[in-house]
């Protein structure tokens, strides 16, 4: 047969480029021993299973981006690794911790409504039972005008159409794994209390962006600072955020989930060291002190071509 990185070429991507949606599931579970085939099959038939789900609802959008872990990588699949496929680094800072969390598999669903989203969870989790530990699960919403819990607008520097494509997508410095994309989540749970007991001058400090009319101002360290990050031209190095609230207000528990997708885990990974241990010119992240990363898993979402192409269990091949 051809050699993968051939057959790769015309790889498509996942739906890591889709657009923020008002609704998503993120969903983090590692891999029982003995679950790796039913793990390969509800892989391969993903597609297959959102189609069914979201076909009668063509308004609904659906759509679901599946990553593996590292360590879940070589128990599903023989052969080459994505290149840069490793476990989450874990950072402690002088103040703060980006913890890492175990996670095998990542299903990110996004729809325009909740029921969409349930509907696919419940499937893929019918086809996992006994195969695999639920780790996490948190339903998200989209807030007010985009905005997170701190009620600011997020997502504004998002790269958007070929740009994202550029930041997000693996090209041909991996040929094997073109069209993939590593997904780096965390989930943050904020300190509200203290965060509304700050003037809104102070919260705009510690963003970088005002909080009514979501312009960018020029405060050095701030949130929007410390994440700007160049490469050896000067060039931004961008990644693809997908980061939505979540909450149960009754428990206390106001949140943002963070994912970014991105062509190498270095360029998150810089953000986060900057953010958690500090930049050559700033502290940590001012956002830290009201935010607190509670898991972090990397993981690789390898392109849809490469999910179709899994053999199934009972294959001869
Ligand atoms: C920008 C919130 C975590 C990377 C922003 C903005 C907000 C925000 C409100 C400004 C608007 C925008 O451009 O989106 C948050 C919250 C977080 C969080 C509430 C969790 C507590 C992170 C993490 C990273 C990150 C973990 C990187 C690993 C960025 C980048 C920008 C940004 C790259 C755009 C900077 C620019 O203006 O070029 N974030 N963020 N954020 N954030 Fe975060």
């Amino acid at each position: 047969s051809k050699p993968s990185s051939i057959r790769s070429a015309g790889a498509l991507p996942q739906p890591v480029l889709s657009q923020p949606a008002p609704v998503a599931v993120f969903l983090v579970v590692t891999m029982e021993p003995g679950g790796e085939p039913a793990v390969r099959d509800l892989l391969a038939g993903l597609a297959g299973l959102v189609r069914a789900v979201g076909f009668p609802s063509p308004d609904g959008g659906l759509c679901c981006v599946a990553g593996v872990g590292s360590a879940a990588w070589d128990r599903l699949f023989e052969g080459p690794r994505p290149r840069r496929l490793h476990p989450f680094e874990e950072l402690e800072g002088p103040r703060h911790r980006a913890v890492a969390t175990p996670g095998d598999l990542l299903f990110h669903i996004r729809a325009a409504r909740t029921d969409l989203c349930f509907a696919l969870s419940a499937e893929i989790m019918k086809r996992l039972r006994g195969a695999v530990t639920v780790q996490d699960e948190v339903q998200a919403f989209a807030y007010f005008d985009s905005r997170n819990l701190l009620g600011f607008v997020d997502g504004t520097e998002n790269p958007v159409g070929r740009a994202a494509a550029e930041a997000a997508v693996v090209g041909d410095e991996d040929p094997t794994f073109r069209a993939g994309s590593y997904a780096i989540v965390q989930k943050y749970v904020h300190d509200v209390d203290a965060w509304e007991a700050l003037a809104v001058e102070a919260q705009e400090k510690v963003i970088g962006r005002s909080k009514l009319t979501n312009i960018e101002l020029d405060v050095p360290g701030s949130h929007i600072d410390v994440n700007t990050v160049t490469g050896p031209d000067g060039e931004e190095l961008e990644i693809l955020r997908g980061a939505m609230p979540f909450g149960r207000p009754g428990h206390g528990e106001f949140g943002t989930y963070f994912i970014a997708y991105a062509r190498t885990p270095g360029i998150p990974e810089s953000m986060l060291r900057n953010m958690f241990l500090g930049g050559p010119e700033s502290g940590p992240d001012p956002i830290l002190d009201y935010s607190q990363a509670v898991t972090g898993t990397l993981f690789f979402c390898p392109s849809a071509t490469f999910l179709e192409a899994i053999p199934e269990e009972d294959d001869p091949d």
